[in-house]
């Protein structure tokens, strides 16, 4: 469609590259489902399909006071969780900005130091009692080490990343994702090097249990919905994105293998016959086979830290939305006969200062495509606004407007189909519409999905485009967002991993 306005019109025109119609989905799932049962099949496969070591989701009867630490996206975070018992929980928790030099260290050491002393400024915050007894008890002598079995708090580690997991409180970094790159972690046992830290600093916490934030979502999803249907997948759409579903152990045949191989600490309970699976869905399609490809993606892969890695995360996830954006804007504003913003030279004297988030990389958030998305006003007000705090471009024209809104939505509805892609791959090779009450039930995380108006139509409106899933099986697809997920989640790791000890 042809507006009056040049700047428009190549809006439309480059949001076109990202359409994603149906045939495209379609072409997705079967890709999808065939990686998936790769990865199941073998180690080292582009789905990793890791076993989490957690073979039952909670109902929701659960009970205790657990620390739970996570780290995996923009923010560290500590938190004490007390479970109730009764699919209700309350958390305290602290929050901190992990600085950037801190995910890109040659030592991997100043990272975990930096964690082990957020968790010793919580415990002094916010479980003083406990924490300064312990103390005095140190300094007096009273304890030796180790110290008194209840006088140790159980953490739950969420750890967001790709890991080999050996057990429930065992895993080797396979490769970081997200910005992080610490080249000496990979190949360590996470746990170890938190514990090392912790101990480091004298405090009285082990590390119980490792989770993905995944799995921690689909665990708080199950611990939180009373009744009788189960949650089958946990998903995040944040900083990064990545799936976590129940799968049947047998249908896990590479376990066989890992079994033999790590006999002597992959002792599991196997009665259940299930095993929850980090597909580590961010890796699909590596080589582009089917994913979409547009000029911008090919720009944001290779000015990455792991070009060539993490393909679906780098078209659906929070952390790149914005940088897709970016990379678009920024050729507008360069092209000379679009000059998008007063282009460069910054005609009018208005332009694009020298300093503008336009240029630095990570420059826009996704939270400003969540509010240009959610701008109805017919001068754009929230729109302007936005595109003045963030890029301190002063009074854009309404056309530049209406063309960042025209981008927001092209590139924030490809991300939710491809979404779609990966939620309904899982649904269908599950077969769990098909089978007990028919309903699917997904827990949710993340700000993209909790805050990028329309997302879940989007996603719903593909999944009704996928003809094992249809108009019917849509409805049964049930979608709920597991706030706390990763805190609760690694709270209900830590009760598992007691639980296993006390066996
Ligand atoms: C990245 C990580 C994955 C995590 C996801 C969401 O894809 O590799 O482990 O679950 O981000 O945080």
């Amino acid at each position: 469609m042809s507006s009056s306005s040049p700047v428009v019109d190549e809006a439309n025109r480059i949001a076109a590259l990202f359409d994603y119609p149906a045939a495209e989905v379609n072409r997705g799932v079967k890709e999808f489902i065939r990686e998936m049962n790769e990865g199941l099949e073998k180690e080292g496969a582009t789905l990793s399909q890791i076993p989490s070591y957690v073979t039952a989701v909670p109902n929701g009867t659960e009970k205790g006071i657990y620390l739970a630490v996570d780290l995996g996206g923009t923010n560290f975070r500590v938190c004490s969780v007390h479970l109730h018992g009764d699919s209700t929980f309350s958390i305290s928790q602290s929050k901190v900005a992990i600085p950037r030099e801190l995910m890109v260290t040659a030592h991997a050491k100043e990272l975990f130091a930096f964690l082990a002393l957020q968790i010793e400024r919580f415990l002094q915050t916010h479980m003083a009692d406990h924490f300064t007894s312990h103390v005095e008890k140190r300094q007096t002598g009273h304890v030796t080490e180790p110290y008194a079995e209840e006088q140790i708090f159980d953490l739950g580690f969420t750890f967001s990343f790709p890991v080999n997991q050996h057990g429930i409180n065992k895993g080797t970094l396979i490769r970081w994702t997200k910005g992080f790159d610490i080249a000496e972690v990979v190949g360590q046992d996470v746990c170890g090097l938190l514990q090392e830290a912790i101990d480091a600093r004298s405090l009285p916490v082990r590390v119980a249990a490792l989770v993905n934030d995944t799995v921690g979502t689909l665990m708080a999803r199950s611990y939180c919905s009373p009744g009788s249907t189960r949650a089958l997948i946990g998903a995040i759409f944040g900083t990064g994105t990545n799936g976590a579903y129940v799968e049947k152990l047998a249908r896990v045949t590479k376990m066989a293998k890992i079994d033999s191989e790590r006999e002597s600490d992959t002792s599991y309970d196997k009665s259940t016959g299930e095993m929850v699976i980090n597909v580590e869905w961010g890796s699909f399609d590596n080589s582009l086979t089917v994913l979409p490809n547009t000029p911008y993606d090919v720009d944001l892969d290779e000015h990455s830290v792991n070009p060539g890695i993490q393909m679906f995360e780098k078209r659906v996830s929070g952390m790149f939305l914005g940088e897709i954006l970016r990379r678009v804007l920024l050729a507008m504003s360069r092209d000379e006969g679009v000059k998008l913003f007063g282009g460069e030279s910054g005609a009018n004297g208005n332009g694009i200062p020298a300093d503008s988030g336009l240029y630095v990389r990570w420059g826009i958030d996704t939270s400003f495509l969540s509010t240009v998305k959610a701008d109805h006003s017919e001068d754009l007000g929230a729109t302007k606004a936005q595109i003045k705090r963030e890029l301190d471009i002063d009074n854009p024209s309404l056309d530049d407007c209406r063309a960042v809104k025209v981008l927001v939505h092209a590139i924030g509805k490809r991300a939710a189909r491809l979404s779609a892609v990966a939620l309904g791959a899982v649904v269908i090779s599950t077969g769990r519409l098909n089978e007990g009450d028919g309903i699917a039930d997904v827990g949710v995380d993340g700000s993209v999905v909790e805050h990028y108006p329309g997302f879940e139509d989007y996603l719903r409106a593909a999944f009704r485009e996928i003809p094992e899933i249809g108009e019917e099986g849509e409805k049964r697809i049930r979608i709920g967002v597991a706030k706390d997920g990763s805190g609760v989640g690694a709270a209900l790791g830590a009760l598992v991993a007691r639980e296993t000890r006390g066996r």
